[in-house]
């Protein structure tokens, strides 16, 4: 019988080990042993924290009241759903002009064809709200990333939902849910005017008793008394509040008087800094920013880099991520895990350093 032929028996491997991979191999060994070491430090940059962007088309805009207008957002192209949120989502809008600005989605989640926004015009603000309002026609091109969740709805049996003006915007959604759900709900909607209440009709329709909506009108009914809001549900209920900042401190002050009701707020801008220190940021090419302590790092760093990321400015989103390269943070914010803090990742919207030491950061 004929022998079947063999193949040669160096051709899966080489009998003479190649000399410039046998070299390679012992470096990469001695490499990946002097990393391991403890001390060692990695300075490599993480993967950095990049929120997805998704093309959109301003689809509609409608005048909901005085100075406010909602906008539905649909995707640029394609019939693929948009990416799924929660009631107490935000969306960061970057703006023809580039400029980026925050919204709490106040559609309807199930709806994953559109995101609905609503802007209240600021005559005296930064632009953002004036540019949507007055150079932002259906039809306009925006960037969107996220959405974020800062501001998650635990659906607890018994809520109170207080709105402030505009504030009603990330509280919608959950009347809805907690429609949706049967809890026993109240919502407190509070304004300048009747005029001047957004989404009114939205959230009448989902009381059809007219027994779980109070509203209240400043020019009528004065400034409202927080303690009478808080009035209008049984002290165990959960309140979730949202509103101008005056408007959230009082709520806050009233509740400390009654031990052990639950608060949820969110604020349309950042808190202000508790018990902050002074510190300096250092970044990778030497410069040095004292942060004051009654300023938050991520506000420094703006003033010297102020395209760095940022969205929810209150620790929960992680877009503002950095990598700590030395120096001890003060962790304050609500998500990265004791492996990621170990590791050096920090959220300079809400974390510091200790009085007067050096923070050196890689950026
Ligand atoms: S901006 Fe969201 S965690 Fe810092």
């Amino acid at each position: 019988m004929p022998t079947r032929p063999q193949p040669p028996t160096d051709l899966y491997r080489p009998e003479r080990p190649d000399q410039f991979l046998t070299q390679l191999t012992r470096l990469s060994r001695v490499l990946f042993f002097l990393l391991a070491l403890p001390g060692v430090r990695r300075t490599s940059r993480p993967p950095a924290h990049v929120p997805a962007e998704t093309p959109l088309t301003v689809r509609a805009r409608r005048e909901l009241a005085a100075d406010i207008v909602e906008f539905t957002l649909a995707a640029e192209r394609s019939c693929a759903p948009l990416p799924a949120w929660q009631p107490g989502s935000h969306l960061d809008v970057i703006l023809p002009s580039g400029r980026m600005r925050s919204y709490s989605l106040c559609g309807d989640p199930a709806d994953t064809t559109v995101y609905r926004i609503a802007v209240r015009r600021l005559a005296r603000g930064r632009g953002g709200s004036r540019e949507l309002h007055d150079a932002v026609p259906p039809g306009t091109r925006l960037t969107a990333r996220g959405p974020f969740c800062a501001f998650p709805f635990a659906a607890e049996p018994t809520v109170l939902f207080l709105a402030g003006g505009i504030g009603i915007t990330p509280l919608l959604p959950m009347v809805r849910e907690a429609a949706r759900r049967g809890l026993d709900w109240h919502l407190v909607q509070t304004g300048r005017s009747q005029a001047a209440l957004p989404y009114a009709a939205e959230s009448a329709a989902l009381d059809p008793t007219g027994t779980r909506i109070t509203t209240h009108h400043y020019d009528t009914d004065g400034y409202p008394d927080p303690a009478a809001l808080l009035a209008c549900a049984p002290r165990h209920a959960a309140v979730y509040c949202c509103g101008p900042a005056p408007f959230l401190d009082s709520v806050r002050r009233a509740l400390a008087a009654r031990a052990g009701q639950p608060l949820h707020a969110q604020r349309f801008t950042a808190a202000p800094v508790a018990e902050g220190a002074p510190f300096t940021l250092r970044l990778r090419d030497g410069t040095r920013l004292p942060v004051p302590g009654d300023r938050a790092a991520l506000d420094v760093l703006l003033d010297a880099r102020p395209a760095a990321p940022r969205s929810c400015r209150q620790g929960y989103c992680g877009t503002c991520r950095l990598q700590v390269l030395d120096g001890t943070p003060d962790h304050r914010d609500h998500i990265l895990t004791p492996e990621e803090r170990e590791a050096g990742a920090l959220l300079p919207c809400v974390s510091r350093a200790k009085e007067g030491t050096l923070l050196s950061v890689d950026l």
